[in-house]
């Protein structure tokens, strides 16, 4: 989606992206494509965390016929570090609010979103979809305790 990924870096101002790494850029892209949404269909009512829930743990059939969900790899508390399901690697954790690295570079967000939306759904995700993610992530900040 390299239009709206123009759209977004213009939007934002790449200054935001460089200046903090906190969790603002995250809420920024948050209401980025929740106006996004909008304007694609009137009635999107979110960005909905609830919804974003929902969307990170539903699994999908893939085309191999396994089974997998964003959660396969990120783990069901987005707080956690996650595990590459085929190269067991670690990933660091999702949530913004405890990896303040996470959404702050349009660029990489939108090439992991539409690789891993791709991956799972089989095509990228929607506005609606992203928002209600970043919605979803921004609520889990507790790593869970370690056993
Ligand atoms: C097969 C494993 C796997 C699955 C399944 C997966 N991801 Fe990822 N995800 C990764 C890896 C690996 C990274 C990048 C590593 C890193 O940045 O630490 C990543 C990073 C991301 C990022 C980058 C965030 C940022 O700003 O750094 C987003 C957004 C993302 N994933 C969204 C999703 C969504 C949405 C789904 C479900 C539709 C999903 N992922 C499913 C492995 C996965």
């Amino acid at each position: 989606m390299k239009k709206l990924n123009i759209l977004l870096a213009a939007s934002l101002g790449f200054a935001a992206f460089v200046a903090h790494a906190d969790v603002a850029n995250a809420v920024k892209l948050e209401k980025k494509y929740a106006l996004f949404a909008k304007e694609a269909n009137p009635e999107y009512s979110g960005p909905s965390a609830v919804d974003g829930k929902f969307f990170f743990n539903r699994k999908i059939k893939l085309a191999n016929g396994k089974e997998a969900a964003c959660a396969s790899c990120h783990t069901q508390n987005p707080a956690d570090e996650g595990k590459h399901i085929v190269t067991n690697k670690p990933i660091k954790p999702l949530s913004p609010m405890v990896n303040y690295k996470r959404f702050s570079d349009v660029d990489k967000v939108e090439e992991q979103f539409t690789l891993h939306c791709n991956d799972i759904i089989g095509s990228d995700c929607t506005a609606a979809e992203k928002a209600n993610y970043i919605a979803y992530l921004l609520t889990e900040k507790t790593p869970s305790v370690k056993k």
